[in-house]
């Protein structure tokens, strides 16, 4: 129920309300700043997958990373759905894996029929030890090194062709017995509002080629039989609330397509990228995930009609989307700092190191009390991190209720670029996470140690004390 869902009831005196109906799943979880299953329990705490989080905390230790699995699962399913009723074709979803990789993560994803993009040879290997087929990885990156090429040709994925470098050594490595699969990313030049730092379409890009150059790519390609081109990709940019971008993209892409119609390729599938929003805050209003994908579908098709192309195999890889909404980041609170006429700053045990994008976008999230659900919201704080570092702030402007030490701060909607951009700044050992489902919490990474934090130092023999 939309109207009781605790992230949609803010300001009202109180913090979240309790959930009354957990049948949430047509919720698009972009939509929510809370995971769907997110309720408050008898005890007054939040409680997320059927697990308390202030128990989680206790158990499995503090900042810790809480994923949802149904929220996840609802995102994959709504995608996928959403292509088979507006989408006459076929159509795949890829996980942009680099919103967060890692094998659990990569494995639901995939259990649900999605297939994967990954930028390195790491989010490869990742993807690969999930249990992801090859058949549906799609391998980006923009300088991809001669070693990745070759692991991409040997695991057997679809190698996204970013420039003439990569076009070039990609023809001598590959086996003309095997031909490898490739696409061909490029730079549509359109322009969305969103992070300069998170834009990728506008001309002025280091991403893929420039559309100006494709019949010389198209003709290169086509004299190479050990290359087959299946595929053409771009990717305009992330965090994006408007619809029309990728409708515009839709249009682009199939404009190329109808170029390569010209050469002897086999290009059947035409790839949007990633990109639609999601809500930290309470004025951030992204279209829903089925808006998303039926104006990506409905410009795809009426541009294929205009062409009188046959539909493309149709491709979108959203990343954060799809785990954002999913996953929530505990945090304990310590101390405590009054600065007269300006302002408090409360500090917890995490902070830039574990979510890097206030101090990177100045990216604004919202927080709960997590033991204290139902107080009343009386104080206007900043919330710090731990770090030697004064930007280290996660929230400027937070509104919450008496707090104490040793409360728990759950900031929400962390599941994108967070543990992903993760560092050990300062030393701090990165969090672990837990993967919650049905009242039960499931280890996905291991919290690090000391030991984990000095494993890879080496000492020169003559400092070895
Ligand atoms: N495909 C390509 C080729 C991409 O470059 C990206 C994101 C995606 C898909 C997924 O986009 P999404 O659906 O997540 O918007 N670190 C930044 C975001 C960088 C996005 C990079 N590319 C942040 O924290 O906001």
């Amino acid at each position: 129920m939309l109207s009781t869902h605790p992230a949609q009831l803010q300001n009202s005196g109180h913090q979240y309300l309790p959930l009354t109906d957990t049948s949430v799943k047509n919720l698009s979880p972009n939509q929510e700043l809370l995971p769907l299953t997110a309720k408050v329990n008898s005890s007054d705490c939040l409680e997320i997958g059927g697990c308390d989080v202030t128990k989680l905390v206790e158990e499995f230790g503090s900042p810790l990373y809480i994923l949802d699995e149904v929220t996840l699962r609802t995102a994959c399913r709504q995608y996928r759905e959403a292509l088979a009723r507006y989408y006459p074709g076929e159509s795949l979803v890829l996980y942009a894996s680099k919103a967060w990789s890692c094998l659990a993560v990569c494995a639901i994803a995939a259990s649900e029929g999605l297939g994967i993009d990954v930028v390195s040879g790491g989010e490869l290997y990742t993807a690969l030890k999930s249990g992801v087929d090859a058949d549906k990885i799609y391998f980006h990156g923009n300088n991809k090194s001669t070693a990745e090429l070759e692991q991409g040709i040997e695991s057997g994925c679809t190698i996204v062709v970013d420039n003439w470098l990569e076009l070039r050594n990609l023809a001598e490595l590959a086996q003309a017995a095997q031909p490898t699969r490739i696409a061909i990313r490029l730079t549509p030049g359109i322009e969305c509002h969103t992070h300069e730092y998170i834009r990728t379409g506008h001309l002025d890009s280091k991403f893929g080629f420039d559309p100006n150059s494709l019949d010389e790519v198209f003709a290169f390609i086509s004299q190479k039989p050990n290359l087959n081109c299946i595929s053409l990709h771009a990717h305009i940019g992330s965090q994006i609330f408007e619809s029309q971008p990728h409708k515009d993209l839709a249009g682009v892409l199939v404009d190329y397509l109808t170029k390569a119609s010209h050469y002897d390729l086999s290009i059947s599938e035409l790839n949007v990228g990633g990109g639609l929003g999601i809500r930290y805050t309470e004025s951030d209003d992204p279209p829903s995930i089925d808006t998303w994908v039926q104006g990506v579908c409905e410009a795809m098709v009426s541009a294929c009609k205009r062409q009188q192309l046959p539909l493309p195999k149709l491709l979108c890889e959203p990343g954060r989307s799809l785990i954002g909404p999913t996953c929530v980041t505990a945090y304990t609170l310590g101390s405590r700092k009054v600065v007269p006429q300006i302002r408090t700053y409360v500090a917890v045990d995490g902070g830039m190191s574990d979510n890097p994008r206030p101090i990177t976008y100045q990216s604004l999230y919202r927080v709960v009390v997590a033991n204290r659900m139902s107080a009343p919201l009386t104080e206007t704080l900043t919330i710090a991190g731990k770090h030697c570092e004064s930007g280290d702030v996660l929230i400027k402007e937070a509104t919450l209720p008496k707090t104490e030490p040793g409360d728990i701060f759950v900031i929400m909607s962390t599941g994108a670029y967070n543990y992903s951009m993760a560092s050990n700044y300062n030393r701090l050992p990165r969090p672990a996470a837990v993967l919650v489902r049905e009242g039960e919490a499931h280890l996905i990474l291991q919290r690090e140690t000391y030991q984990d934090v000095i494993r890879q130092d080496r000492l020169p023999k003559f400092l070895t004390p």
